[in-house]
């Protein structure tokens, strides 16, 4: 019996974030490799029986899957990693293995995670012209002023990168809270943003991506988005 039969940069394209045009990169650093060898050529032809991985990780064009996942302290967020458990660990789905994280948390930040097989879906997420809003719960070190609040708005100053920071909300809660809207996600931007100030991050928690809420779940628990949750995202 035949099977039906796809490129390998297709189906690379199709399973991850990555695009058409990046996959002959990949092959070259030989970062993929199907069936147990390193890819020779974009032109290569897969099956769904084919396993096909990146860095270690297998892909899958298999049907999409979205998951939010609430990530506790202490895990990496990372499919696989040599010293720490991942978010990947807390989840007990069939096709795991095939899940790519959209959007990092730092070790110690805690809250909402979106894993998916959709590397399209990712892809339209993490676009920075998507400017889709994220919101942190923020525990300071120092108290906050009100003059966070403009600086914010007006951007912070990355000299890493040599940008300014989009305008961003905050809202002060209490002397040592806050919640900060951000439509970018820059390496540590919270940490970076109140180390403007020198004011330390002692807590970060992550409640909201664009429509998507925690709601109800648990630390350390994850669940598959509804696709009411996905049609108000507006990504579907
Ligand atoms: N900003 C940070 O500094 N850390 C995170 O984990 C997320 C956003």
């Amino acid at each position: 019996m035949a099977f039906k039969t796809t490129r390998l940069d297709r189906f690379i394209h199709r399973s991850s974030d990555f695009s058409i045009a990046d996959t002959r990169l990949l092959i070259a650093q030989k970062r993929i490799v199907v069936d147990g060898l390193p890819a020779e050529s974009v032109q290569q032809r897969v099956t769904a029986f084919t396993q096909v991985t990146l860095d270690g990780s297998r892909l899958s064009d298999a049907k999409a899957i979205y998951l939010m996942l609430n990530k506790p302290q202490g895990l990496v967020s990372a499919t696989k990693d040599p010293e720490h458990a991942t978010v990947i660990d807390l989840i007990e789905h069939p096709i795991k293995d095939a899940l790519h994280i959209v959007g990092r948390l730092d070790f110690n930040t805690t809250g909402l995670m979106l894993l998916t097989n959709d590397g399209a879906w990712s892809r339209k997420i993490s676009l920075p012209a998507t400017k889709l809003s994220k919101t942190y719960e923020v525990t300071l070190s120092k108290p906050l002023n009100e003059s966070y609040i403009e600086a914010f708005q007006s951007g912070i100053y990355f000299a890493y990168e040599d940008l300014t920071t989009q305008p961003a909300e905050l809202e002060i809660v209490s002397p040592f809270t806050a919640r900060l809207s951000l439509v970018e996600g820059r390496y540590h931007q919270v940490k970076r943003m109140f180390g403007h100030f020198q004011n330390r991050v002692l807590a970060l928690h992550r409640v909201s991506v664009g429509s998507l809420t925690l709601g109800g779940l648990e630390l350390g628990h994850n669940r598959l988005l509804t696709r009411r949750e996905l049609e108000d995202a507006g990504l579907d």
